[in-house]
């Protein structure tokens, strides 16, 4: 995650300019090198201390004058709550932050069948993992008060549309009531939010592309294409946008979304596309394809979702929407055909190869869309985020993690789901 550096001018002397900033002042505590610069070692609505470097233009006249012009620069190490953390895009997220450094996480998740702990660092003082639902009011409340984040990123989501066929009301529960009942808090904590905190604070709820619905065999889904959901799950996640949007026009809620593409990449729970398919290879399994395989998805790689979540959360335009994807469009059969080619390049001699062999058309998912496709240029051109991983080498990437993590893998799969054809309706 680059590091957020806030810019701010103000023109006092130490205490109204840490007042300015809702900061308190401390003597003592701050490297011999560093003192001349800083004027204070503070907490800017966190527990965790954020140094102000105090740049004067001047620094002998800094010391000499009662009023005096300063810029800061302000290196906070900041807390973010993130929400599905223990999920498979959240928890890439998690860890990528924890590893850039300057951030501290606060991981609320349920822990579904889809929330896996094995996917996260152990708590830390970088990273707390609190088990709990984002439609739980008081424990939300809780955690703003507590940990005073600066930014809160939605991940928690049920995601999985063929479970959503099959039980389409968790979905309202958590995609749309979940979503509120924490908006309903995010606003009231964000009222209290004063100077600084409250000019930088984000709420940035990470959506998909499937809320824009099915697109014929041309045309691309831009940020002005009209919400047309089809699935539950779909249906779901456009309803959380819709209250998510109302919630910057009615209470100025300082928000972002972002619609993207199907992700793929390590740690994904393998009743999605690729992992299903990979461990089905290497177990010799029927390998399902929906319909004539003849569906098209845009694929994008999880880490480049995270980075592009990385630039909207320090870049974006509050209020504005962000469409991301890999320009990387392919039908479900070729998915599946490169990766019994991947898996039989990786793994030599398996009893079943060629592994296509195992490939078996079943019966379509009911209301499954055609095509979906990505217009990413607002986000390329406007915020300068490009996916890095190309689909050859991310794939491969990615059969090569699935083989060198059976644990993980043994791990949720030893859970409630055990590889069983769901959403058939
Ligand atoms: N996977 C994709 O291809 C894709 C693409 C675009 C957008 N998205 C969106 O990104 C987000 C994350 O997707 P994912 O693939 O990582 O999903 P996932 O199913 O792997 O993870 C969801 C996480 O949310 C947690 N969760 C579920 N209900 C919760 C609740 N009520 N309170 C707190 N935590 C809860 C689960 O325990 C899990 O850890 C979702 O909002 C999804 O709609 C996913």
């Amino acid at each position: 995650m680059p590091r957020r550096a806030y810019r701010t001018t103000a023109t006092g002397d130490g205490e109204t300019i840490a007042t300015f900033l809702n900061l308190r002042c401390f003597a003592g505590q701050i490297p011999q090198t560093l003192r001349p610069y800083v004027v204070a070692e503070a907490f800017l609505n966190t527990s965790f201390p954020i140094h102000v470097l105090a740049l004067w233009p001047d620094l002998e006249s800094a010391h000499q004058h009662p009023s005096y012009f300063v810029v800061f620069k302000v290196i906070s190490m900041k807390t973010i709550l993130v929400t599905g953390g223990a999920g498979f895009i959240g928890s890439c997220f998690v860890r990528r932050a924890i590893a850039q450094g300057d951030v501290r996480i606060i991981n609320l998740d349920k822990l579904t069948y889809a929330g896996n702990p094995d996917s996260i660092p152990e708590d830390s003082d970088a990273h707390q993992l609190i088990k709990g639902d984002i439609g739980d009011r008081a424990l939300v409340r809780s955690l703003l008060n507590t940990h005073t984040p600066s930014a809160i990123v939605n991940f928690a989501a049920e995601s999985h549309v063929d479970r959503s066929i099959d039980g389409p009301l968790t979905f309202v529960e958590t995609n749309v009531l979940g979503t509120c009942r924490m908006l309903e808090e995010v606003r009231e904590y964000y009222s209290q939010l004063q100077g600084l905190a409250r000019e930088t604070f984000r709420f940035l709820h990470v959506s998909t592309d499937e809320v824009y619905g099915s697109l014929g065999a041309t045309g691309l889904f831009t940020e002005e294409t009209a919400y047309s959901p089809n699935s539950p799950y779909s249906a779901s996640k456009a309803a959380s946008d819709h209250f998510v949007r109302a919630y910057l026009h009615t209470y100025g809620l300082p928000v972002l979304i972002t619609n993207c593409s199907n992700n793929y990449g390590p740690y994904q729970f393998p009743e999605k596309l690729i992992p299903l398919i990979i461990m089905n290879v290497l177990e010799g399994k029927p390998l399902p394809v929906y319909g004539d395989g003849l569906n098209v998805r845009d694929w994008l790689f999880v880490e480049d979702h995270c980075s592009a979540i990385e630039t909207v959360l320090s870049n974006g335009r509050v209020g504005e929407c962000y469409n991301v994807g890999g320009n990387n469009e392919q039908t479900n059969i070729s998915i599946v055909k490169m990766i019994c080619s991947t898996v039989d390049r990786l793994c030599p001699g398996l009893p079943h190869a060629p592994s296509e062999s195992l490939i078996k058309y079943v019966k379509d998912r009911p209301g499954h869309d055609r095509r979906y496709a990505i217009d990413a240029t607002k986000i390329e051109n406007e915020l300068g985020w490009k996916p890095q991983q190309d689909f050859q080498s991310g794939l491969e990437l990615t059969v090569r993690w699935y083989l060198e993590n059976r644990v993980w893998v043994d791990r949720v799969q030893s859970g409630k789901y055990r590889g069983e054809r769901l959403g058939l309706g």
